[in-house]
């Protein structure tokens, strides 16, 4: 959730903790700070309240000079949104630094401990307890190292910290413990940089090591040298990302999440790119490493995710189900280990997430793990926790940085990459023919192309439905079968980023509760392509018409039976009916987003969300 930047090197720390603060603030944006090291300059610190301008402005006046630091955007968990409780924190002495991404279970305790020792804390934080923890230690061992590889025994709970102190100046220290955060070092000449996330560090270094769970790592300028919890030394060598930051730019366009719903064309390609062997008849997916005597025997699979991901669970399930003649459960990450779920050897869990980092989603496929169940991730960052937790591999969405909170162009890639793997396992048990897999090879290629249709046969009409409803105060979306988790994701898309409460309902349900909603203030959003439900659709539209609701229908290019008002209707270019929610999800993507706009609403950073969310 929080995002945290370090550096040391021949930079001003300020610049490259600032820049790369900036490419992480989709992390956390309550408040912001940086603390900089310099020989003359000494120990300089500077946050403030509210998103990272603040911060920026502060530092544009007053510039902290040195080329070690580190830097904080919070998300605040412990203690309210004040100036005092921003990050960085520093322990009793005043000369060792730290920032945290994480929660320490146990701060109580250990904050009252060192009360009655003695100490005097500045802020409500958990993460003040770790910089009085490291201080403590740092007196009995003088080894900033040792210090904070024994203050990491006694938290409890997941976090991500880095330290750094005055009298090691030349030194960060990086631990991670658990799922709560993920650790990037980026490997420069002669300079070193550490993030939570790739984006903070692509402007300088392609050559980055990520830390695993319990592992320590001391940075100096020219070595990076890694821990496990039992102190041995772990050698890793760097990985190079193709991802480039031109990408994790924001470009021309007004705000990330527009620049990535247009990014869609070009990742839906992304997502195929290699896998489809349209003469053949057959899908490669290199990443599976599950063998085809494991494929042929699952007989169950959990598809487990959170958010937005959690939808593209919900479409998983339709895919797989019909492509491979699977069962397929899906499950809240949040949820599923609490339940006790039927885990058996025939069981295969599938999570999706694009950070690849969300806690509920990891601890899923710890269970699995526990139960020595093997697990396979759709994931888009490279080298997360998730890519690293699939045993059974994880296969990647090669979408690039998403940076708006709100997911858009990682939706669409998900759906995509779950159709792949139902192909993958309909071809591998025997359910699909060659002959079927090239037909629907056929209908995923022409997906490139037509997402490019939809945006630009729909961004005007949305723009219009925009200006006529961006003041409702309650919005309703109905879809059934494949649209009906598209009419979820389409409620949270506007809810998340206009506050607009809405609901997304199968639209079979309606008269079962939300039509007693209906009225003619009620904007309706009907998802009805021409599918296997279509004609059951149109009698909910009519249905909805009676009691006066503005029907805004979602339709097949060529439709001509849905009623709604001329203005009200979108259409998206017709594919097979399991492919149509890529196509439909846009429309409604676009509407959240120019709904939001209009509204005067932060798009990439909306109030409380977080990109990553690092903690139950
Ligand atoms: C947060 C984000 C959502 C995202 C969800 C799951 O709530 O704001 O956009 O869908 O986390 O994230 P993941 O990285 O696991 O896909």
């Amino acid at each position: 959730m929080c995002g945290i930047v370090g550096y040391i090197g021949d930079r001003d720390a300020q610049d490259v903790v600032l820049k790369g603060l900036q490419r992480l603030e989709y992390r956390g944006y309550d408040s912001s700070g940086i603390a900089v090291y310099g020989n003359g300059t000494g120990l300089q610190l500077a946050r403030a309240v509210g998103k990272l301008h603040h911060l920026a402005e502060q530092l544009a006046t007053a510039p902290l000079h040195g080329q070690l630091g580190v830097g904080h955007t919070r998300w605040a968990t412990h203690g309210a949104v004040t100036e005092t409780n921003a990050h960085p924190h520093r322990d009793q002495s005043g000369t060792i630094v730290v920032v945290q991404n994480g929660i320490v279970e146990n701060y109580q305790e250990l904050r009252e401990r060192l009360i009655a020792d003695g100490h005097i804390f500045h802020s409500q934080t958990d993460t003040e307890v770790i910089a009085h923890l490291v201080g403590v230690a740092y007196a009995r061992t003088q080894s900033l190292e040792q210090a904070v590889q024994q203050t990491i025994s006694e938290l409890h709970g997941g976090n991500a910290i880095v330290v750094f102190s005055i009298n090691e100046p030349d030194r960060l220290i990086a631990a991670r413990l658990g799922n709560a955060g993920g650790v990037v070092i980026g490997m420069g000449i002669d300079e070193v940089f550490i993030a939570s996330d790739m984006p903070a560090v692509l402007d300088y270094t392609h050559h980055l090591l990520f830390l695993e769970d319990g592992e320590l790592a001391v940075l100096t300028r020219n070595a990076v040298q890694i821990r496990n919890r039992a102190g041995a030394l772990i050698k890793r060598e760097p990985t190079t990302i193709a991802w480039d930051a031109e990408r994790a730019a924001r470009g021309d366009f007004p705000h990330y999440m527009l620049k990535e719903i247009h990014e869609q064309p070009q990742t839906l390609l992304d997502v195929l790119r290699g896998r489809v062997d349209g003469a053949a008849g057959t899908i490669t997916l290199d990443e599976l490493t599950l063998d085809t005597a494991t494929l042929q025997h699952i007989d169950r699979i959990y598809t487990v995710a959170c958010g937005t991901a959690w939808h593209a669970a919900l479409l998983a399930k339709f895919m797989i189900e019909r492509l491979a003649r699977v069962r397929v459960d899906v499950d809240y990450g949040s949820e599923f280990r609490y339940r006790q779920p039927i885990l058996d050897q025939r069981t295969l869990v599938l999570t999706i997430t694009q950070s690849g980092e969300t806690v509920d989603t990891l601890a899923a496929m710890e269970e699995a793990r526990t139960h020595g169940i093997p697990s396979v991730a759709i994931v888009n960052v490279i080298g997360s926790q998730a890519a690293r937790l699939a045993d059974g591999g994880a296969i990647y969405l090669h979408a690039g940085p998403e940076i708006g909170v709100a997911s858009t162009k990682c939706f669409t890639s998900m759906l995509v990459a779950a159709y792949l793997l139902g192909l993958k396992l309909g071809q591998v048990r025997g359910v699909l023919s060659a002959d079927a897999v090239r037909e629907h090879g056929q209908a995923l290629s022409a997906l490139p192309h037509q997402a490019a249709q939809v945006l630009a046969q729909t961004d005007a009409p949305i723009r219009a439905l925009a200006a006529r409803y961006h003041a409702a105060t309650s919005m309703l979306y109905l879809g059934r079968n494949v649209s009906y988790p598209i009419a979820l994701e389409g409620a949270l898309k506007l809810k998340e980023i206009s506050y607009i409460h809405a609901e997304g309902y199968p639209a079979g349900e309606m008269k079962h509760g939300p039509v007693a909603l209906i009225d003619e203030h009620l904007p309706v959003v009907c998802i009805a392509p021409h599918d296997g439900v279509y004609e059951k659709m149109l009698s909910n539209i009519e249905q909805v018409h009676a009691r006066n609701g503005k029907v805004i229908a979602i339709v097949s290019e060529g439709d001509t039976q849905v009623a709604a008002e001329p203005d009200h209707i979108i259409s998206v270019p017709r594919t097979s009916d399991l492919l149509s929610p890529v196509l439909t999800v846009i429309p409604l993507q676009l509407l959240s987003y120019h709904m939001a706009v209009l509204r005067g609403c932060d798009v990439d950073q909306p109030r409380n969300l977080a990109k990553s969310v690092t903690v139950e």
